[in-house]
């Protein structure tokens, strides 16, 4: 299991690896979404980018193709962006702390 901290949440869960951020948020009950992205999100295959999440501390894998397609812009102001639905928890992640509605 890995701690996963939530900083605007001030919250901390357990994810499993090989699950996502994403499915460990929503197993946690802990919502990734703003506003009515809670019920209209693309259900993880990386098209909304409403589970974007920065990376405030840890390490995790590169941002794969979707990712950098779709967070184009938004990187440009920040590039510790993620997608929730995209990153893989792993066991050597780390401590891991994330911001989500960014
Ligand atoms: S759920 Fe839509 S991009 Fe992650």
């Amino acid at each position: 299991m890995l701690d996963i901290r939530f900083a605007n949440q001030n919250r901390t869960i357990k994810g499993e690896p090989g699950e996502t951020l994403r499915e460990a948020a929503i197993r946690n009950k802990l919502s990734l979404y703003p506003h009515v992205f809670k019920i209209l999100n693309c259900r993880g295959r990386g098209l909304c980018t409403s589970c974007t999440v920065e990376i405030v501390k840890g390490s995790v894998s590169p941002r794969n193709e979707i990712e950098n397609k779709n967070l184009a812009r938004k990187l440009k102001n920040n590039p510790n962006l993620r997608l929730a639905c995209q990153i893989t928890l792993t066991e050597n992640m780390g401590e891991l702390e994330v911001k989500t509605h960014v």
